[in-house]
């Protein structure tokens, strides 16, 4: 195919369903993994964004987090470039400090005269959980109606072993919902081998879930397969949900992930993976590897199997997204049900928004 010299289309522009779906943003009333918890010291302040919303999430001096719009009010410096005053963030510039509920409470300079400014900049919920800090980018009047995944295997006494790992790529959000769900791709995995022979045994859109299920062998990979417990996981199928805005599996419910996107803009996406575990084995052994070995294996496993298998579907991401900027024209050829499924919830969670936020906008003023 030729190579197009203009740029792919908005997701007003798009013509085909593969167009919308690289375009779509993602619904912003729900809570996104931005960072680690352990990540930002108290006094530290760092820049986040989502959608290409920047956000300046620091943590008071008193531990708390708290995220505010990126933008000192005065002259729209990135209040992210200033720093953390006790539990306020003070701007680099002319040292314009905000409380945490974003309203400037201090102007260390002349005011000329004037009366001391009441302005105000936006504000973030944000949560900890799971070691992840989460923010909710959009009507913060829906944070308490929408909620972080329940995960009960990540918390309390008896928490199962977890890999967190993350990476940002070069890559639409969409793109990276359709590589961890579709196991159509298992040659770009073959020195690995997390799953083979797959066959799509399920698949249905229930509200905004789409849950399907493969036939298929999980880990039969050199390493990772002398791990594999198959004494006590059925390892021959895999259940696997778009549940938007994230993404899990579950393998003979001992063997688990989760998946975070927090789409940074157009073509970066941040993603933050869960992997936890409750049955693999001591190799060469029916051996269970007990809870408190299990931390110690995956810190020797993440960086020998699980990062080096995630960093090749990071190549491939990063590679479709630049062969769709210069192919997008190109005939729509996907195989694979599932994936329909998955684009069709992503455009139909990014129109509803785009309705409600159109729904929202007060009449334009003329300006003349
Ligand atoms: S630009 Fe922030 S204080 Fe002036
Ligand atoms: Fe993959």
């Amino acid at each position: 195919m030729k190579q197009s010299l203009s740029s792919p289309p908005t997701f007003l522009e798009a013509k085909n369903r593969r167009q919308k779906v690289r375009s779509a943003g993602m619904n912003p009333d729900y809570w996104y993994a931005v960072e680690y918890d352990h990540a930002i010291k108290p006094g530290q302040v760092v820049e986040v964004k989502f959608w290409n919303t920047s956000i300046a999430l620091y943590r008071g001096q008193d531990g708390k987090l708290r995220a505010v719009e990126n933008r000192c009010a005065h002259r729209q410096l990135k209040l992210s470039l200033g720093e953390v005053d006790g539990c306020n963030i003070r701007c680099t510039y002319h040292g314009w400090q905000y409380d945490d509920e974003g309203k400037l409470v201090d102007m260390p300079h002349d005011s000329f005269g004037n009366r001391f400014p009441a302005c105000k900049v936006g504000t973030y919920p944000v949560k900890v959980r799971y070691g992840l800090i989460w923010i909710f980018p959009g009507d913060a009047t829906l944070a308490d109606v929408r909620q972080i995944p329940e995960i009960p295997e990540l918390e309390g006494k008896n928490r199962w072993a977890c890999v967190p790992l993350d990476f940002t790529w070069r890559a639409h959000h969409s793109m990276i919902i359709d590589n961890v769900s579709d196991f159509s791709h298992a040659y770009l995995h073959r020195q690995y081998r997390p799953f083979v022979d797959a066959k799509l045994t399920k698949f249905e859109e229930i509200g905004d879930h789409v849950t399907l299920s493969y036939d298929t062998q999980v880990g039969t990979g050199k390493i990772s397969g002398l791990f594999v417990d198959r004494t006590r996981v059925n390892t021959n199928s895999m259940d696997l949900c778009y549940e938007y805005p994230y993404q899990w599996s579950n393998t003979g419910d001992k063997i688990k992930h989760w998946c975070f996107v927090l789409p940074i803009d157009e073509r970066t996406t941040r993603t933050f993976f869960l992997f936890y575990f409750n049955a693999l084995k001591i190799p060469f052994t029916n051996i269970k590897i007990p809870q408190w070995l299990m931390k110690l294996v995956l810190k020797i496993a993440n960086p020998l199997l699980i990062r080096p298998l995630l960093s090749q579907d990071g190549i491939a991401v990063e590679a479709e997204q630049e062969g769709y900027e210069n192919h997008f024209e190109a005939p729509i050829i996907e195989l694979n049900p599932a994936v329909h499924l998955f684009q069709q919830l992503t455009i139909r969670k990014w129109e509803e928004h785009l309705n409600k936020k159109q729904h929202k906008q007060p009449a334009m003023k003329s300006i003349v």
